[in-house]
C-alpha cells in the first residue's frame, strides 16, 4: 500500500574481491540480494520493492524480478542509485525506506521498528548501534589527535525511513532529482555527491534542518557485508539461524 522500499544493490563490491557485483556473491548457496529480499518481504510483505542495479545488469535484475521486485539501473554513486530508484517509486507512496542489498541479514523486528515510528509521525528515522571500540581522531600527519568519547556516538544502519515526499524534497533540493519537462521526476548525472552526504538521513540534517533524525535501535545481524571477512561472519549468522 503506502509503503515502499528501495533496495540499493548497484555497487561494484571491489572491496569484496569476489569479480563480480557484490549482491551476485552467494551465502549458502544464494546470492546476497535474494536474502535481502527475503529479509524486506518477511518484516513488509505487501510493500513495494525497488532494486537499483548496475548498468548493463541482467543477473541481479533476474533475482529482483523474481522476488516481486522492480529493477531500476542505478546511477554512479549510492546517494544516485537512491535518486534513480525515487524518479521510479511514483509518488503514491506515503513512506519510503532505503537499505543497502549488503545488509542482508536485517532482522524483521529492526525494519518494523522503523516503520512503527514513521506511523507515528516520525518523519525521519535511523537504526543505529553505540560503538564499542575507543575511537581515536587522526591529523593529517597521520599522529594521533586523541580519543573521541565513544558515548556520544552511534554507527549507523539502514533501512533508513522517510516521509516520501520529504526524502524526495531533499533530493531535489540536493541536486539529485529534478523535474523534467513533462514534470516527472528524473534523476540528474552527477560527477560526485554533495559534499558531506554519506547517508539518506544526511540529506534531511542538510536540506530540511527543521526535521529531527530519530534514532531507533539497530542490530549487531544488519552489518554491511563489506570485506572478505563480512563472507565469514554472515555465513556463521545463516548457519546458526538453520539449527
Ligand atoms: O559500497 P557500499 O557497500 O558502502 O555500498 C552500500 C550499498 O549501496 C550497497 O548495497 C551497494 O550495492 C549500493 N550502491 C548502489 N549504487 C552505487 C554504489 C553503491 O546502489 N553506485
Amino acid at each position: 500500500d503506502g509503503l515502499a522500499i528501495i533496495v540499493v544493490a548497484a555497487g561494484s563490491g571491489t572491496r569484496l574481491g569476489y569479480g563480480m557485483p557484490k549482491a551476485l556473491v552467494p551465502l549458502a548457496g544464494r546470492p546476497i540480494l535474494g536474502i535481502a529480499l527475503e529479509s524486506v518481504a518477511r518484516a513488509l510483505p505487501s510493500a513495494r520493492i525497488i532494486v537499483t542495479v548496475p548498468a548493463g545488469d541482467t543477473e541481479l535484475s533476474a533475482i529482483a524480478v523474481a522476488h516481486g521486485a522492480h529493477a531500476v539501473t542505478g546511477g554512479a554513486t549510492r546517494a544516485q542509485s537512491v535518486a534513480c530508484a525515487l524518479a521510479a517509486v511514483d509518488c503514491a507512496a506515503t513512506y519510503v525506506l532505503v537499505h543497502d542489498a549488503a545488509r542482508c541479514l536485517v532482522p524483521a523486528r529492526v525494519i518494523t521498528a522503523v516503520v512503527a515510528a514513521l506511523a507515528a509521525g516520525e518523519r525521519a528515522v535511523v537504526p543505529v548501534l553505540p560503538v564499542n571500540d575507543t575511537v581515536r581522531g587522526v591529523d593529517a600527519q597521520g599522529h594521533s589527535a586523541g580519543t573521541v568519547d565513544r558515548s556520544g556516538l552511534r554507527a549507523v544502519q539502514t533501512p533508513q525511513g522517510f516521509d516520501a515526499d520529504l526524502l524526495v524534497d531533499v533530493n531535489r533540493q540536493a541536486g539529485l532529482l529534478e523535474l523534467d519537462d513533462q514534470g516527472a521526476l528524473t534523476p540528474v548525472n552527477r560527477v560526485a555527491d554533495p559534499e558531506g552526504i554519506t547517508d539518506d538521513a544526511s540529506l534531511i540534517e542538510r536540506f530540511a534542518r527543521h526535521v529531527p533524525v530519530t534514532l531507533v535501535a539497530g542490530h549487531d545481524e544488519s552489518f554491511k557485508i563489506t570485506r572478505p571477512f563480512d563472507l565469514v561472519t554472515a555465513r556463521a549468522v545463516l548457519e546458526e539461524r538453520a539449527h
